[in-house]
């Protein structure tokens, strides 16, 4: 049989429905479900979509079993090695590493972005002192909608183009923003002079007297950015693409996989997992919460620890681990007591029949937020770091989505399990 006649049978009680195989360029068949319900009146039933492909895509493939990661076919570990932010976010939106031309001119539509309208600056002063920066972040990221609505046709390349070079350039001077709402006034100003990730540094802490952007701590940020900037169809970047498909505003949509992001489960997972640092204390005290992970009735889990899609470590978790070790010991900190205790968690989860049976690896999460901390960043911006660097993902993301004519909006089905049909029965006699 040739490729395109690849099928599969399935009996059922009305008959047998043959479902066609859809081949991707790499990784398991997909079956073609688009028009089972009509062909059979079934639905499939998958509640977390752990069997499910939502779409077609060109930019982001994860196989989970044998722990890799690409960007348009480039492995994430010579990407982290090689390559930029800024590259990487020209690689995902494009499709191919730009010239140094086009590099060049990318970082300049970016740049030219990097601003912020007087009202949402003025939004900041209706936060509380103690809000999250993740709400703020949602807040003022949807505020966008309310400035950028008039001429966005979301169907119109162009205008899905200046979108993306706004919400790129727009985000790291929010997170800058977000901070100096917690700090006050640490906030510095771009300079020229510094790449990408070192101008983020120096928005952040330039405020501070003789402050310095320390080329280990900007390469630092500059991978961690680059090993978060994308991850398929994950939690956020669904909802991105399920907002997005009813034609919304794409800062609304935006907003949508920020807010999805927040989530402990999700992209929270780095602060939570500091906390879950702190509140473990010291090494002796491991095993216990390794029990409590363990014990069903027990809340807790292990922060870091397992994923959806990876049954093998996390080719990111690897890259960062190297990553603290260097920001570490740049601090003359190469025994930091967050990072020996997270190497000792690690090893003994790894050795434990119960992470063993459950392919549970340490993810993206476990070791960034100790760099993070090593920044200079509170724990609470974590998340808006995670942010900052998927933005461009969320983006490419929307912009392949709303470049698909074919595009309908997304609307699952459900199992109905609540009463059978029964008569309204007047207020009196009940
Ligand atoms: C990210 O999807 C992405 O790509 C996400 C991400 C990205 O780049 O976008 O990679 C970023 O979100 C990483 C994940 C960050 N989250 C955490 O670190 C939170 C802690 N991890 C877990 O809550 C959990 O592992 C999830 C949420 C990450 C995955 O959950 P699943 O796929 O629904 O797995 P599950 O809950 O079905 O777990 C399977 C088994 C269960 O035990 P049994 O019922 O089979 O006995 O493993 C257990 C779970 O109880 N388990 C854990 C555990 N994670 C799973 N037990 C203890 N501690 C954990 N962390």
């Amino acid at each position: 049989m040739g490729k395109e006649n690849k099928t599969i049978g399935l009996l059922y009680n009305g008959g047998r429905v043959d479902l066609d195989l859809k081949e991707p360029s790499v990784g398991p068949d997909v079956v073609d479900l688009k028009n089972f319900s009509a062909q059979t009146g079934l639905y499939t039933f998958d509640p977390s979509y752990s069997s499910t492909a939502s779409c077609e895509s060109y930019i982001t493939y994860v196989d989970g079993t044998a722990g890799v990661l690409s960007y348009r076919g480039y492995p994430i570990e010579q990407l982290a090695q090689e390559s930029t932010y800024l590259e990487v976010s020209y690689l995902l939106y494009h499709g191919e590493l730009p010239t140094r031309d086009q590099l060049d001119v990318f970082r300049l539509k970016v740049k030219q972005n990097m601003l912020l309208e007087e009202s949402v600056i003025k939004l900041f002063d209706t936060f509380p002192e103690n809000a999250h920066p993740m709400s703020m972040l949602i807040t003022s990221v949807a505020s966008l909608s309310s400035i950028y609505h008039h001429d966005i046709n979301v169907r119109e390349p162009e205008d899905r183009e200046a979108f993306f070079f706004q919400v790129l350039g727009k985000v790291p001077i929010l997170a800058a923003t977000i901070l100096n709402h917690i700090n006050k006034k640490t906030v510095g100003s771009y300079d020229e002079k510094l790449n990408y990730s070192a101008n983020i540094l120096n928005l952040f802490f330039g405020g501070i007297p003789n402050f310095e952007v320390n080329p280990v701590f900007s390469k630092a940020l500059d991978v961690l950015l680059i090993l978060h900037a994308d991850h398929e169809q994950n939690c956020s970047t669904s909802s991105v693409r399920l907002a997005g498909s009813s034609g919304t505003n794409p800062y609304a949509a935006m907003a949508a996989g920020i807010a999805a992001l927040w989530g402990p489960l999700h992209g929270g997972a780095n602060e939570a997992v500091v906390r879950m640092f702190n509140e473990i204390k010291s090494k002796d005290r491991i095993s216990h919460f390794i029990e409590k992970a363990k014990d069903k009735n027990d809340p807790f889990r292990l922060m870091g620890f397992g994923h959806r899609v990876y049954k093998n470590y996390d080719p990111r978790a690897a890259f960062i681990r190297a990553t603290c070790h260097e920001v570490l010991d740049e601090l003359g900190q190469d025994n930091n007591p967050m990072l020996e205790l997270a190497l000792a968690l690690e090893e003994i989860a790894l050795h434990d029949q119960y992470f063993i049976d459950r392919n549970l690896y340490p993810n993206v999460d476990f070791y960034s937020g100790i760099i993070y901390q090593a920044l200079g960043l509170p724990k609470e911006m974590f998340t808006v770091m995670f942010a900052l660097a998927r933005v461009v993902g969320w983006a490419t993301h929307w912009c392949e989505m709303m470049a698909n004519p074919g595009l309908r909006i997304g609307r699952p089905r459900q199992l109905y399990l609540g009463p059978k049909k029964r008569n309204y029965i007047p207020l009196d006699q009940r």
